[in-house]
């Protein structure tokens, strides 16, 4: 099954970012592990990041055409973007939102509202770049469309479960 991985605004400057929130590896690295992660889960991982809004908006558009499923982080747009949220609505396979913070437990106000969250089947946030892993893992599931190959986390929609998880609408 083929799984795309959709990386917004900033996180190709991953690696040389706000190391204490966001970690140290460069985006090539986490691009190589989703693809080796998803090998291992018979998954066939396509990685891509943008800083142009249009350009993802292109792939979640072709990815509501091929219905293929998508784990998104949205990372900034995921705040503000209803032309994002507008092209997660029309997404037929899963969407599985991830965030390498837990953006509900920074200070930010403007970083508790997510956009992507009302069309995502599971959040994955604060988990760092293993998040990715995770999320692959819930799309491998056979419920999902997967082969079920390795194991997976539990079914809780929050993965992570922060004290202050946003309220799906
Ligand atoms: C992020 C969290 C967002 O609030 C932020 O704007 C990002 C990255 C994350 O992965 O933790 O750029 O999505």
């Amino acid at each position: 099954m083929k799984v795309l991985v959709l990386n917004g605004p900033n996180l190709g400057r991953l690696g040389r970012r706000q190391h204490e929130i966001y970690g140290s590896p460069p985006h090539a690295e986490l691009a190589n592990r989703c693809v080796e992660w998803g090998r291992a889960l018979g998954l066939e991982v396509e990685v891509r990041q943008t800083n142009h809004e249009g350009q993802m908006l292109d792939w979640l558009n072709a990815a509501a055409d091929d219905a293929t499923p998508v784990v998104l982080n949205a990372a900034a747009w995921t705040h503000y973007s209803y032309a994002i949220y507008d092209a997660c609505a029309q997404l037929i396979a899963p969407l599985v939102e991830v965030h390498i913070s837990n953006p509900h437990q920074r200070p930010e106000e403007f970083r508790h509202t997510s956009l992507v969250t009302p069309y995502a089947a599971e959040v994955v946030a604060g988990h760092g770049v293993e998040g990715y892993r995770m999320a692959l893992e819930i799309l491998a599931r056979p419920s999902r469309g997967g082969t079920g190959r390795g194991a997976g986390p539990s079914d809780d929609p929050w993965t992570d479960p922060s004290p202050s998880p946003p309220v799906r609408s």
